[in-house]
């Protein structure tokens, strides 16, 4: 039987924070040794929102080398840029043609970025989910490894890859997002019922993957709980349940295990051991991130070769795509 195939992709703009690690990359690295898999970085959709162009280029060699601190492997993975491989906009082209401006409207990222900018109401925020769906679809994707908060877009792009085999015959396989349960969303430390974001305003509410081990101290000890004093998994502690989450990822421990080992201790012990247990997967992703953003060559490296391999493939769905619409072969 063929692998299964799997693509996933976090966009460079800005530093990350443990919600895109837990959410994200952190579920990449233990598919890497069963399937195909290919990440990237996903340049093109970062530029839907105002950036630097000097910020821009730092953050995507920022963001390569902080994939592969994680551990993602260029030998076992195909790590590339999205803007390197063309395709991504042709096909995003063709799908254009086939999304429907009702249901792009209706998408909730859009609908709360727009909401918050409106200044900035560009037509690429708008067809967004469309060139993620063509991402997805050019690798003749399975599984897409997200965050809660990208499942509608790995829907649409289900939809429009079924629109596009019932229109024009079966070209494009189906994905299916993957998301894992506890990692799904991890909400701000200041505010439990907000998403955990570097858009934040309050440095306070995220952890980032490269925060020293005092900075994460101090976040978390700020964290927002409650008076009830128990650490408990249920719907009115969203605080003690969000740093539940975080430990139970980072630690391994399940849920429950956490539950009975802080019975009867208070907030104050359970949030030290939750920074330490951050504190001690990420140092060792921070010391080689520092190591390998001083090796541009290799950094160079790894896209430059990843490039060549999603391309390859790439171009395979793009032409029997091309071919199918009616597009005469170039
Ligand atoms: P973005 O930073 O929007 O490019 O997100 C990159 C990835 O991180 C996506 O798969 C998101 O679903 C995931 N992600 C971002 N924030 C969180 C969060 N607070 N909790 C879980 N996953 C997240
Ligand atoms: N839109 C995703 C996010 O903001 C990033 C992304 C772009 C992506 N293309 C993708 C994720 C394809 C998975 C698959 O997080």
């Amino acid at each position: 039987m063929e692998q299964k195939i799997v693509f996933s992709g976090v966009q460079p703009s800005g530093e990350l924070t443990i919600g895109n690690y837990i959410g994200a990359i952190k579920n990449w690295i233990e598919l890497q040794d069963k399937y195909t898999c290919y990440y990237s970085i996903v340049d093109l959709h970062a530029i839907t929102v105002p950036q630097v162009p000097k910020d821009l280029r730092k953050n995507t060699l920022d963001l390569l080398a902080i994939y592969l601190a994680c551990g993602l492997d260029p030998e076992k993975s195909t790590i590339f840029i999205q803007s390197h491989v063309p395709a991504h906009l042709e096909l995003t082209w063709v799908l254009n043609s086939i999304s429907y401006m009702g249901q792009l409207s209706r998408m909730t990222q859009f609908k709360e970025k727009s909401q918050r900018s409106e200044e900035n109401l560009n037509a690429a925020l708008f067809t967004y989910p469309v060139l993620m769906a063509a991402d997805i679809l050019l690798y003749q994707t399975d599984l897409v490894p997200v965050g809660e908060d990208q499942k509608q877009h790995v829907e649409l792009a289900r939809d429009l890859a079924e629109r596009f085999n019932n229109r024009y015959s079966e070209t494009f396989k189906v994905p299916e997002p993957l998301i894992k349960k506890e990692g799904a969303r991890i909400m701000s430390l200041q505010n439990p019922e907000k998403k955990m974001s570097k858009s934040d305003d309050n440095q306070n509410g995220y952890i980032l993957i490269l925060d020293d081990p005092d900075t994460i101290r101090r976040k978390v000890k700020r964290a927002v709980t409650d008076s009830k004093g128990e650490v408990k998994y249920n719907d009115e502690q969203l605080g003690i349940r969000n740093l539940m989450n975080i430990y139970s990822v980072f630690s391994g421990n399940t849920i429950e295990e956490i539950e009975n080992k802080y019975d009867g201790l208070g907030y104050g012990d359970f949030k030290e051991d939750v920074a330490e247990v951050i504190i001690k997967e990420l140092y060792p992703i921070q010391e080689k991130y520092n190591e390998l953003i001083n090796n541009k060559d290799y950094l160079e490296k790894v896209y430059s070769e990843g490039r060549e391999k999603a391309e390859y493939v790439a171009m395979k769905t793009l032409r029997k795509v091309y071919r199918k619409v009616g597009f005469i072969q170039r």
